[in-house]
């Protein structure tokens, strides 16, 4: 039975820039489409009962308005997808956050809020072409906290053009002045199919060394301030308000994903969920399914385990290259233990090559 399920709810008030996720335009048409498909996907799935974990992502979660939040809350008790001790997170972006809402969903057990503030300054804001103010986060974030849901998570977006280490620091602390419990900083990555992408030649974004400096800051800081980092782009307080949901798929387990534009693993398959919105609500789904092989299945579990910071253990390597391993040691990129491997701080800035060698010992 899979223990951890992932909903995507694929509607934004408008686009942002740099953003290449499934969504549209949250019209009341789109709205209801969608909840119609989405129940019927999930009442044609019995496979889900219990649940340990709950995410509720998007896309903007935080936009259905009452009525379409009553219906979905509906979805969810009635086919017993809200964990009974386990975890529930819902995505919340600060333009369409609605203190009823929180409430309502704080009364059917949510534990955690994933919050979309990206930047604490208007002009980094706008050129994300985000649809709300420093104002609206910080409304968002103190209210959250009165209300003491247990962990409350901010995504920050670093390495727009002109960014630099001081810069980085003043917008992490201002972030943390607001105490979140856990935080995600996410390096900008420019998208093939956004707006951003068209216009890339029209900036200057950070060099490669530039970046890796403003990582390094990014660790520096959040570490000073007390949060432990725990994957790559993730940072919490303590071990209580890590993401669970997101550790079981880190850590390679199941899950299964519903909506338009969602993933699911289950065994050796990836299925996406490529139905169009129109297609959702006459139940005609379609899903592009991959199918895993053994060698895939090993090498997936490796890149997962190696974001996080507990690292692998050596056992998985069923064809150790010592020599290697030590070669990679020496040039600062891991950590050797006698049971596991780490990453350092650069090597969390090359995984990729990491992985491509680390690959040939599995
Ligand atoms: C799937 S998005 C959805 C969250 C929510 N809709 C929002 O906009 O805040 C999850 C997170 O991924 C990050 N993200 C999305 N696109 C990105 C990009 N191109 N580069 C870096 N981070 C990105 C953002 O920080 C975002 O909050
Ligand atoms: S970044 Fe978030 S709010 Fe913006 S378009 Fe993408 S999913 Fe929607």
């Amino acid at each position: 039975m899979i223990k951890d399920i992932y909903i995507h709810i694929p509607l934004c008030s408008s686009k942002c820039l740099y953003c290449n996720f499934l969504s549209y335009r949250s019209s009341v048409k789109n709205t209801s489409i969608f909840l119609k498909g989405l129940k019927n996907e999930i009442e044609n799935n019995k496979e889900i009962l219990n649940p340990k974990t709950l995410y509720i992502g998007g896309g903007t979660p935080s936009i259905l308005k009452d009525k379409d939040l009553e219906f979905f809350i509906d979805i969810l008790s009635v086919n017993k997808l809200i964990p009974d001790n386990g975890e529930f997170t819902f995505e919340v972006n600060p333009e369409s956050f609605k203190k009823d809402s929180i409430l309502a969903l704080k009364y059917i057990s949510l534990n955690r809020i994933s919050i979309g503030v990206q930047a604490l300054n208007n002009k980094r804001l706008s050129f994300l072409g985000r649809a709300h103010s420093v104002n609206d986060s910080v409304n968002c974030l103190k209210y959250i906290k009165k209300i003491n849901i247990k962990s409350i998570s901010v995504d920050f977006i670093y390495d727009l053009p002109g960014d630099n280490p001081k810069i980085i620091e003043i917008e992490l602390k201002k972030i943390i002045a607001l105490s979140p419990n856990h935080i995600s900083a996410y390096s900008l990555t420019v998208e093939k199919g956004t707006k951003l992408f068209i216009d890339r030649d029209k900036y200057s974004f950070p060099t490669e060394e530039e970046q890796i400096e403003n990582y390094y800051k990014v660790i520096e800081v959040l570490k000073e301030y007390g949060f432990n980092q725990y994957e790559l782009s993730n940072f919490s307080k303590s071990f209580q308000h890590r993401s669970k949901h997101n550790t079981h798929v880190w850590q390679g387990k199941d899950y299964l994903g519903f909506g338009p534009g969602s993933v699911s693993k289950i065994k050796n398959l990836r299925k996406i969920n490529i139905t169009t919105l129109n297609n959702y609500s006459t139940g005609n789904i379609k899903h592009k399914t991959e199918k895993l092989n053994k060698i895939q299945l090993k090498e997936e579990k490796l890149i997962v385990n190696l974001r996080r910071v507990e690292g692998m253990r050596r056992s998985f390597l069923s064809n150790e290259n010592t020599e290697m391993l030590k070669h990679l040691e020496k040039e600062g990129f891991l950590i050797l233990y006698k049971t596991r491997i780490k990453l350092t701080d650069k090597g969390k800035l090359l995984t990729n090559i990491i992985i491509f060698y680390l690959s040939k010992m599995i």
